[in-house]
């Protein structure tokens, strides 16, 4: 078992190497990988420091190439490499590159080992997603890995605060704007063990997810797994249409910082803020608001803390506490 682990790691070291020089060091990969990353504003060193790379417009030409290399085939194939199509279970069929005509972000693992890749096109067409990534492994987990950790545990521990992203860019521009302490979920709804990860390095997260319907969605999703694992959880919501990429390469990272000092809240206000709106006047609506606070209260573990956060929506919503907490007694009973 450790073997086998071991033998996936050196493959996915060897593809790392590989998508970088096709990067780097090809016609095909400088002209339209390398122009791609200059588009979106990555310079060298980020593109060093991530270890981004090009996997060429080719069936096979990875796959070849590692076999060369006496890479065994079953070996590419349970990294996620290479893919075999078993033709009406003809073992003879062909075998083919995962990656093909894609920009190139390796995942890592908290040791720096590659452990996945994610893959974008480059292509507008809509008929392939646009982020391809590595099957579950015995090295990848989906669940419990998080992009970009291993390059910001430092500035996590040392800023005291982790920023979590939806996605790759996200993640890169703003170390590229001098933001190091983020990290992102990488498209997956965020897990617990994601969620305890990150509890290894601090206690605090501030959600920066994007600026459209699915981002406050998941936001929500997100912030009451935060709550329930005992994390102190702010949410920053961005414009309509601009997520932390788009929007630090807008305003400078300075000044992103400082948008999100402003416009980071608490989980209470976020509701208020995102729900609140929707419900109006209606008081069916703002009721059914009130009782997504308190479940949202009823999650923290600490009872110093949920206490705060009674007292603080009774203020704003101008309601007894007594209330809020007989409702929260009712929803821990049911959840019991
Ligand atoms: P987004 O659609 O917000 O993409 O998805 P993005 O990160 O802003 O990428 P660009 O700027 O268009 O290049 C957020 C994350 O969700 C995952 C990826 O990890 C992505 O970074 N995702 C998205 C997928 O895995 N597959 C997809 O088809 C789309
Ligand atoms: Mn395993
Ligand atoms: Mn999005
Ligand atoms: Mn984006
Ligand atoms: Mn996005």
């Amino acid at each position: 078992h450790q073997n086998e682990r071991e033998s996936l790691y050196i493959a996915l070291d060897y593809a790392r190497k590989f998508y970088q020089e096709q990067l780097l060091e090809t016609d095909e990969g400088q002209s339209i990988g390398l122009s791609y990353f200059r588009e979106r504003g990555f310079n060298n060193p980020t593109i060093a420091k991530f270890e981004l790379g090009y996997s060429p417009d080719s069936w096979d030409a990875f796959t070849k190439k590692a076999l060369q290399q006496q890479f065994r085939l079953d070996v590419l194939e349970k990294a996620g490499l290479s893919i075999r199509r078993d033709l009406d279970d003809r073992p003879d069929g062909r075998v083919f590159d995962r990656f093909r005509a894609r920009v190139i972000f390796p995942i890592h693992n908290l040791s720096g080992k590659v452990i996945a890749f994610g893959a974008r096109t480059l292509k507008t067409d809509k008929n392939q997603p646009k982020y391809l990534n590595s099957p579950e492994t015995e090295v990848y987990h989906k669940s419990n890995s998080l992009y970009g950790l291993y390059q910001a545990k430092n500035a996590i521990r040392g800023e005291e605060v982790a920023y979590l992203v939806e996605g790759y860019t996200d993640v890169i521009s703003l170390h590229q704007a001098g933001i190091a302490n983020v990290v992102a979920s990488s498209g997956t709804s965020l897990t617990v063990e994601q969620i305890r990860l990150i509890g290894r390095f601090t206690q605090n997260i501030t959600v920066l997810y994007d600026g459209d319907a699915a981002g406050i969605k998941a936001s929500l999703r997100g912030l009451d797994l935060i709550l329930e694992e005992g994390l102190n959880v702010k949410l920053c919501t961005f414009p309509e249409g601009e997520d932390p990429d788009s929007y630090v390469r807008k305003i400078g990272g300075e000044a992103f910082k400082a948008y999100v000092r402003q416009h980071a809240v608490d989980f209470i206000r976020f509701k208020a803020e995102v729900l609140l709106q929707d419900a109006g006047n209606d008081p069916f609506r703002r009721a059914g608001v009130i009782r997504e606070m308190v479940d949202s209260i009823s999650r923290i573990p600490d009872a110093i803390t949920r206490q705060v956060f009674f007292q603080q929506t009774a203020r704003l919503m101008d309601l007894p506490e007594e209330t809020l907490i007989y409702e929260a007694n009712k929803k821990l009973r049911d959840r019991a």
